[in-house]
């Protein structure tokens, strides 16, 4: 027992005594004997002195050791953490041995150049090994059998990063997507290849400028359009991957010498800017599905195509295909060359049984792509085939317009578009059958804007709303007009409003009761910004009522404001929505037509113009006031009315656009329309947006603000999908008969009355409840209201639905097919029915409020947490609170002039 441990100690002494010996010599000597006691050092190296400046391959400046470089010299073990204290190390090169065990750590090695680890038994690699590596340009750690790994987010820390190369070192993963020319601006090798790698070229990559790039022998995909932009590119090494598509424009890579492509799923016609690649040296095409004639590369480039392997037309070099043929790799090139028509299409006559093509003594006479999955656009190509008689490209994801050129197709029976994303105008056909249902905006001239885009982005604007009108001056010159909108960061906030400023010429008036009248605009609230000034012809106004469907109420940052007249010049109106032409119709109602109208910016409207005969016969001003009530109701869950016209027997009001229509369609319609059903937490989360916004409208004003005709035609969706109610409050706006109280007039749809109201026609807030009921039941059984294709007993929802949930089997055939049902949706399901029973109870006192309604829908929501944008405070209110709620939390400071305003009610 004695004796080990006086010699533990001894030999403890003694190595203390050795390093303070040798840390004369080097302060870098202890670090370096840790590394020398890890790794096994061949007796034909030299590391015996008790300085390691004087070892063989070592090399020191200052004593202190800047250089380890011991490349094939049989070494093996293991490289010690160590490695991380020798502060001063430019190069380490143990490249070629049988060094194993981790790469340790060289975080903080701040002076490191290059480090050298390729062809050993490493078993890992740090993810911190790059962090301070300020002055790394050259790493290499192919062929080593790493655990699989990631290339770690530390590498960015190298961006002195010249060469990184890690061909066959187990990396999985993404293609990382910081290999940019910012992140690395001095990257020139950038060899992965024969790892693991997944997923698409970055698009980062565009700019770079790496000129030997190999990432062959794995499984990326996608299409390689970014080669396009690395124009310091002269070899490229992609083959053996799963790379799709054309091949891109290769005009601007014009130091190109190597170019491996092989095994790959490229499609199309080898491009001419790569044949006359004046630099060009080697290039493999085997194994593709490329298409269109062989290419014939310059005398001396070194080809690698062997014939067959492609889907050229012809094998004979250079020679071109047939003239079909080429029509036809046209009309796909507009498509991305899809890889169905690649299989499928050998040879050179499109005749010999082609996918998709029908002929007639060998002229082509049908083209019948539908359901084909293609992207892109409709080719005018399709003009040059003159037998075709039917063209099928329906159910795709076509965009763009329908060429005119197919017009002069002599033969062309029939041309079904329906179902894609196509929009602009049909042109006329005179003898053709076309379908174009189910292209959200055919028959509309501008291209669509693109999704979930607002109308305060679209375009720019000086800040403080002091900015520019974005009308356009010939459209001034010519009406004396200008719509446009006016969109202004608001000081430091950044928040955006929105006017609709008008310009009417003086002494050309056009709606008669009003003179002139000066709103000032602001953008959420008023004082310091510059207003925008805005003359206005005046009017007086209208309402009625019913469906408004497709009507609107755009973003939420749109703030019409308070203060003065909303009246808007007929003129405009007509000039907005193309004088009212049928194009722009979006939907119907019994009181009137919905248009869509578009400022010059693009910004969106909706104006509703009411049939005549159903206004009111309210004196004037009465109804200005209601209609100046209604603008200034604002709620993120109601539709916001911007405007109004009264001119002559025209009664107008404005709103904001909705761009994704009514619930009905989404609810109903969705299959003719092309769309995806609504998912269970959709539903929920539209149900609650409308319980909030008639929750808001009940805690205005107990008798006031009654809906009366809630309904899924009269809930409107955003881009966002989230919902608003429409057409609230219009009802007082309708006529009214001499004394008889509004109560005896039936508003409301069939399906969605109350029983007491439809009998009695007694108006409460349960008359709203109730609708929202059935909305709840609609939106679990996917069914309507009244349905009238389902036999007599299953007709009316409420019945059936009241009879379908006493029984638990019957129940969940009562839930919409569409939804996906796990335990935690049928629970709420389940929940949310129960809830739907209760508000369409018979008596109305057993009905529950709004609130409570929102109660219960909040906590289910809640589960799945819906993202709420609360960027809505207008007048620093949550316009989520009920008004009481509202006055209660005392957060209404600044909103005094509307408090006004609304008890008015
Ligand atoms: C590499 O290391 C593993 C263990 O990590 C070992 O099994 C294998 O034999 C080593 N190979 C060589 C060539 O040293
Ligand atoms: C590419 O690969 C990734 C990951 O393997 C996969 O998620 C993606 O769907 C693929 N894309 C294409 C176009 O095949
Ligand atoms: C690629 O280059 C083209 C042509 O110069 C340019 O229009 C495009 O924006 C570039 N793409 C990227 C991603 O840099
Ligand atoms: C192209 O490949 C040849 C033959 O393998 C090689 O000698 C040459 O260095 C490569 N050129 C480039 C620019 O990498
Ligand atoms: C490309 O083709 C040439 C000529 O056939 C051949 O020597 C070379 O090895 C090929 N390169 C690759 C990466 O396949
Ligand atoms: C069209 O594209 C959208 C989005 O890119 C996709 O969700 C949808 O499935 C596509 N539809 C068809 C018919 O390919």
């Amino acid at each position: 027992m004695e004796k080990p441990h006086f010699l533990g100690c001894f030999l403890s002494f003694l190595f203390l005594f050795t390093s303070l010996v040798s840390s004369q010599t080097s302060p870098d000597s202890s670090a370096m004997e840790k590394l020398k006691a890890s790794l096994k050092i061949p007796s034909s190296l030299d590391w015996s002195d008790s300085d390691p400046c004087k070892w063989t391959h070592v090399g020191c400046e200052n004593q202190r050791v800047t250089r380890i470089q011991i490349p094939s010299q049989n070494v093996g073990g293991t490289l010690s953490p160590a490695i991380k204290d020798l502060p001063q190390l430019k190069i380490f090169e143990v490249m070629n041995n049988q060094i194993s065990g981790p790469i340790p750590s060289f975080a903080g090695l701040s002076q490191l150049e290059e480090a050298n680890f390729h062809n050993n038994n490493f078993s890992s690699f740090p993810s911190v090994f790059f962090t301070g590596l300020s002055s790394l340009s050259r790493i290499y750690l192919d062929y080593n059998s790493f655990e699989p790994w990631e290339i770690p987010d530390s590498t960015k820390e190298a961006t002195t990063l010249i060469t990184f190369s890690a061909n066959k070192a187990n990396i999985k993963g993404m293609f990382p997507g910081f290999f940019d020319s910012i992140t690395f601006p001095s990257l020139q090798e950038l060899h992965l290849a024969m790892n693991n790698l997944e997923g698409e070229l970055p698009v980062g990559l565009a700019g770079s400028g790496i000129q030997s790039f190999w990432v062959n022998g794995q499984s990326l995909n996608g299409t390689i359009e970014v080669v396009r932009n690395m124009s310091s590119l002269a070899e490229v090494w992609l083959h053996g991957n799963r790379f799709s598509g054309p091949l891109p424009d290769f005009s601007m890579l014009t130091g190109l010498r190597n170019l491996s492509l092989r095994d790959n799923q490229f499609t199309g016609v080898v491009p001419t800017s790569l044949i006359d690649l004046k630099t060009l040296h080697i290039v493999n095409l085997t194994n593709n599905e490329l298409q269109g004639p062989t290419p014939k590369f310059a005398d001396g480039v070194i080809v690698d195509v062997t014939p067959g392997s492609n889907r050229f037309c012809l094998d004979d070099l250079g020679v071109a295909c047939d003239e079909r043929v080429n029509v036809l790799l046209s009309i796909l090139e507009a498509v991305g060359y899809p890889e169905i028509f690649a299989d499928n299409w050998k040879g050179n006559d499109p005749c010999d049984n082609w996918l998709g093509i029908s002929c007639a003594q060998g002229n082509i006479v049908s083209v019948l792509f539908a359901k084909k999955g293609l992207t892109g656009t409709i080719s005018s190509n399709f003009a040059k085939l003159t037998s075709l008689k039917i063209l099928d490209l329906s159910g795709n994801n076509l965009t763009g317009t329908i060429p005119t050129e197919l017009t002069t197709l002599p033969k062309l029976a029939r041309l079904d578009v329906s179902n894609n994303r196509l929009y602009g105008k049909i042109p006329t056909f005179r003898q053709t059958t076309v379908l174009t249902d189910g292209n959200r905006d055919i028959g509309k001239e501008r291209a669509p804007t693109p999704e979930g885009r607002s109308p305060g982005q679209s375009s720019g604007g000086g800040s403080g709303g002091g900015g520019s009108l974005s009308g356009n001056g010939e459209k001034r010159s010519n009406t004396g007009m200008v719509v446009g909108s006016v969109i202004g960061a608001v000081g430091g906030l950044g928040l955006v409003g929105l006017g609709v400023c008008l310009y009417a010429r003086k002494g050309k008036r056009n709606c008669r009761v009003q003179s002139p009248t000066t709103v000032v605009i602001h953008p959420h609230h008023s004082g310091d910004q510059d207003g925008v000034k805005i003359t206005v012809a005046g009017s007086s106004v209208t309402g009625g009522s019913e469906t408004f469907s497709h009507m609107s109420s755009g973003p939420s940052d749109v703030h019409l404001v308070e203060a003065g007249s909303m009246v808007i010049s007929i003129q405009v109106l007509k000039e907005v929505t193309n004088n009212f032409s049928e194009e722009n119709v979006l939907g119907r109602g019994g009181f009137g037509t919905v248009y869509k109208g578009e400022l010059h910016d693009g910004t969106k409207i909706a104006v509703k113009r009411m049939e005549s005969g159903v206004v009111s016969e309210k004196g004037l001003a009465e109804f200005k006031s209601e209609i100046a009530v209604l603008t200034k109701v604002r709620h993120r869950h109601l539709v916001t009315l911007l405007g109004y016209c009264l001119d002559g027997n025209e009664r107008l009001l404005v709103y904001e656009y909705m761009p994704q229509g009514t619930l009905s369609r989404h609810l109903f319609n969705w299959k003719v329309e092309g769309l995806k059903p609504l998912e269970w937490t959709r539903r929920l989360t539209i149900a609650l947006d409308v319980a909030r916004g008639v929750e808001y409208l009940h805690g205005l004003a107990q008798q006031s603000f009654i809906h009366r005709d809630l309904k899924p035609s009269n809930i409107l969706l955003g881009d966002d999908m989230r919902a608003k109610v429409a057409d609230f409050g219009l009802v007082r706006l309708a006529p009214v008969d001499g004394k008889q109280s509004i109560e005896t007039r039936l508003a409301g749809t069939f399906g969605y009355l109350a029983p007491e109201y439809a009998v009695t026609g007694r108006v409460t807030t349960k008359v709203d409840v109730f609708s929202f009921g059935v909305i709840l039941m609609e939106l679990i059984s996917g069914r309507k209201a009244l349905d009238e294709t389902q036999p007599e007993e299953s007709m009316h929802l409420v019945t059936w639905f009241r009879r379908m949930y006493t029984n638990k089997d019957t129940f969940r055939k009562a839930i919409d097919e569409t939804i996906e049902l796990c335990e935690e949706t049928l629970a709420s399901v389940s929940t949310v029915s129960e809830l739907a029973g209760h508000c369409c109870a018979r008596e109305p006192q057993q009905r529950p409020d709004m609130s409570h309604v929102v109660n219960v829908l909040s906590s289910l929501a809640e589960l799945w947490k819906p993202s709420e944008p609360d960027s809505d405070d207008i007048y620093g209110i949550d316009l989520d609170l009920t008004l009481p709620q509202a006055l209660k939390s005392g957060k209404h400071s600044k909103g005094t002039a509307m408090w006004t305003t609304l008890h008015r009610l």
